[in-house]
């Protein structure tokens, strides 16, 4: 029988993720018994609102977890690796939104639309991955496709929005376009590696020797293991625009049968999380500014790709924050509860 509620600690809490992993357990009135706020020194003694209440933020550290059920984590790859361990160890299950476990073979990587079956894995480690946000948007529309007519190949580009990349660089952005406004020129560039106000940037995340970045290699692979299908090919082009909130993306794919874009289009009409919005004689498509504060993945612009014999291409937007990385941990959170803690 399922509880009335449960022990839920929020890593990062201060953090862009954090503080919507907060608003978002109250919002879908998620069972809460005790909640506990965990951030770095630097905030610690400052508060966060809980259900109208000031519930104070305290440093994290091994010893957090005593007596805690749920552990969401997002306070960046190195804190993960350093304190999930804790966590599990002490009995909470977490579901950590960093890169640092998605590709741990033992550790499930789940999308709820797409693979709610692997949160059973949760037992091997007491750890669950969020995907990458720019990954999550993207195999949301793509799996009742897949199901009908199996996905050969995805190439992708991203227009992603700066709170992916957290607060700072939201900051940064803001200022930045304050700036040169006010005639003062760009402030420095600290988060990015340049510019980020009036510009793009076809960098996230560090680069390998092969010329692809990080952010780029997590969209290939972590799709293959979401998927279950190692034999999904994907290309991906990963660029930071002076966006506030909502990725926006660009998917092409081949699939081994052919299907139309109104087959397309039926078929994510009827898939849960998923909302067409492809009239372009009226100018509907899915916007970036529309989508932000949604929980829905927003498609449209599903056309064929004639230059190859079972080609589509469609544009994909979400709001990052929300699918992207809490709602979806927090979704997951609910399947957890349901069906097995
Ligand atoms: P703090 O606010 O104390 O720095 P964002 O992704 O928006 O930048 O947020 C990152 C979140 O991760 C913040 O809540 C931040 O806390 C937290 N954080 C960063 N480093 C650590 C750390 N070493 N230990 C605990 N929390 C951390």
């Amino acid at each position: 029988m399922k509880k009335e509620g449960y022990n839920v600690a929020v890593v990062g809490a201060t953090g862009a993720v954090g503080r919507e992993f907060i608003s978002i357990l109250q919002e879908r009135n998620f069972p809460v018994k005790n909640i506990k706020f965990l951030a770095s020194s630097r905030s610690a003694g400052t508060y966060l609102e809980w259900k109208g209440k000031d519930v104070m933020v305290e440093e994290l550290k091994k010893d957090s977890f005593k007596d805690m059920e749920i552990a969401l984590f997002s306070a960046g790859g190195g804190t993960s690796k350093k304190f999930a361990p804790y966590a599990a160890e002490a009995g909470a299950v977490v579901i950590d939104n960093s890169s640092a476990w998605r590709m741990e073979p033992d550790i499930p990587l789940v999308v709820p639309e797409v693979n709610p079956e692997d949160v059973a894995l949760y037992k091997n480690r007491n750890i669950i991955a969020n995907p990458n946000c720019s990954t999550i948007q993207m195999v949301v529309p793509l799996k009742p496709i897949h199901d009908k007519a199996k996905i050969k190949r995805i190439v992708v580009a991203t227009y992603q929005a700066t709170s992916g990349a957290g607060k700072k660089a939201m900051d940064e952005l803001f200022e930045q376009t304050v700036s040169i406004l006010n005639g003062k020129g760009p402030t420095e560039a600290k988060v990015f590696a340049h510019q980020i106000a009036f510009n793009a940037l076809p960098h996230i995340d560090v680069f390998f020797d092969d010329g692809y970045t990080k952010e780029e290699w997590k969209m290939v692979n972590e799709t293959k293991k979401i998927m279950h299908d190692d034999s999904i090919q994907v290309t991906a082009t990963c660029v930071r625009v002076p966006v506030f909130y909502g990725h926006s993306e660009a998917v092409n794919i081949e699939t081994e049968e052919k299907l139309t874009p109104d087959e397309v289009r039926k078929l994510l009409s009827n898939f849960p999380g998923v909302v067409v919005e492809d009239d372009p004689k009226n100018n509907v498509y899915p916007l970036a500014i529309n989508a932000a504060g949604k929980d829905e993945v927003f498609v449209g612009r599903i056309r064929e790709d004639f230059s190859t014999p079972n080609g589509i291409n469609m544009w994909v937007v979400a709001d990052n924050i929300r699918k992207g990385a809490a709602l979806n941990a927090i979704q997951i959170a609910e399947i957890l509860i349901e069906k097995y803690l």
